[in-house]
């Protein structure tokens, strides 16, 4: 991982779910110090302050008004953060917000100029993607290993939300489905291997209109769902590679592997880009069997274990290049793979295939072990 050994001081704004894999995940980041919590519910954030010895707590405009935050991450709901990022960016903070950037496209567009505005580095999750698997993969990829990649296949089962969440209305309401929700992950996990999309089609649709929630604290017993659960698309890469894609809330079982990417000489097969780590294997054209590829990074967490869901390392990418380095989970890259995802419902509603108006280079490769 880059060096950089200055203190940045950050405030999180969001005391929820995820609220506990950020605070564990920064702590392994000896340069970043959370030095407060905000929610608008500042009970929970005197709760999350207590179990993790963050030394102030409190409402949002407190952590706005505090002059020693120097990083926001934004952890509130999808609904909440083109106008949670845009006040934050405008009280003077760099910001690092989860997925997605916005829930909508044009949203994510005054997101956009707001961060041009202020001069500040936004930065946007997913960071799964700067973890050793998809940087294999992507190392794989430009040595020639596979050679000139034709195609992608990326599945996004349920996560079931409504089993574990205590409140997963937001993964059935704008923002959320499985394509604002999940795609992310395998969306900038694509783009980093193949580059830009240039033009997507697809159809979408709603699963069941109810879901029932059984997760044990839950808040609500029944969600209705606003947006589509299950959506197939085919995305035309700027390359010319072909991607794939079925991105689901109502496919439970599976035997589908989660990514794959197909070259002219052998197969990529790739793991849960929601992980940072875990194996990548190939097989070429003439192998007889499928070979692991040696990570070209450090692991983030140990492979198969609550570790991999750990948060943090797309906020040292955006401390890093606070100090000159590349900023790899950019808003800009992360606005890309918004506006490919938001195209899937275009499609379906209005019978087209959707030219993509946007491009990002592809982030600079992490290769430091
Ligand atoms: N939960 C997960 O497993 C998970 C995983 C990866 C990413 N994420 C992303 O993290 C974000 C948060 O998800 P979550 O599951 O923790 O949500 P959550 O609903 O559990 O928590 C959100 C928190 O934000 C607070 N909040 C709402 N509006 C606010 C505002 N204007 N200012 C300050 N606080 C506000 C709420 O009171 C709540 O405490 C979402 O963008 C989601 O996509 C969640």
């Amino acid at each position: 991982m880059a060096q950089h050994t200055a203190r940045h001081r950050i405030g999180i704004l969001g005391a929820g779910n995820i609220f506990g894999r950020y605070a564990e995940g920064l702590r392994t980041f000896p340069e970043l110090d959370v030095i407060r919590v905000a929610d608008v519910d500042t009970a929970r954030a005197e709760r999350a302050a207590s179990a993790y010895a963050i030394p102030a707590w409190g409402g949002p405009d407190e952590l706005l008004a505090d002059d020693a935050v120097e990083i926001v991450i934004n952890i509130t709901p999808p609904a909440f953060h083109a106008k949670t990022v845009i006040a934050a960016l405008e009280a003077g903070k760099h910001v690092y917000v989860e997925k997605p950037l916005a829930a909508t496209v044009e949203e994510a567009r005054e997101v956009l100029a707001a961060a041009e505005r202020s001069g500040k580095l936004l930065g946007s999750a997913p960071d799964t993607f700067l973890g050793s698997a998809v940087q294999t993969a992507r190392h794989a990829i430009d040595t020639g290993l596979i050679g000139e990649p034709v195609g992608a296949t990326a599945f996004v089962r349920s996560s079931r939300s409504e089993t574990w969440h205590p409140d997963p209305r937001a993964f059935y309401g704008p923002g959320g489905g499985p394509v604002l929700d999940m795609g992310p992950y395998y969306l900038a996990a694509l783009v980093n291997c193949l580059g830009p999309v240039r033009q997507v089609s697809a159809a979408t649709r709603i699963g069941a209109r109810t879901r029932k929630v059984t997760s044990p604290e839950r808040v609500v017993d029944e969600i209705t769902v606003e947006v589509p659960t299950h959506a197939s698309a085919v995305l035309t890469f700027a390359s010319g590679a072909i991607g794939t894609t079925l991105m689901s809330f109502d496919v439970w079982d599976t035997e589908l592997p989660r990514m794959e990417i197909y070259g002219t000489e052998g197969t990529l097969s790739l793991p849960n880009p929601n992980g940072f780590d875990g194996d990548v294997r190939v097989k070429r054209h003439h192998d007889d069997d499928w070979e692991v590829l040696a990570p070209v990074t450090a692991l983030f967490g140990a492979v198969n274990t609550p570790e991999q869901h750990r948060r943090g390392l797309g906020v040292h990418d955006l401390a890093g290049a606070l100090h000159g380095g590349p900023h790899r989970a950019d808003a800009r890259f992360a606005f890309h793979t918004l506006e490919v995802l938001t195209a899937f419902e275009t499609a379906q509603r209005e019978n087209l295939v959707v030219a993509i108006d946007s491009s990002c280079e592809r982030p600079q490769p992490r290769t430091a072990r």
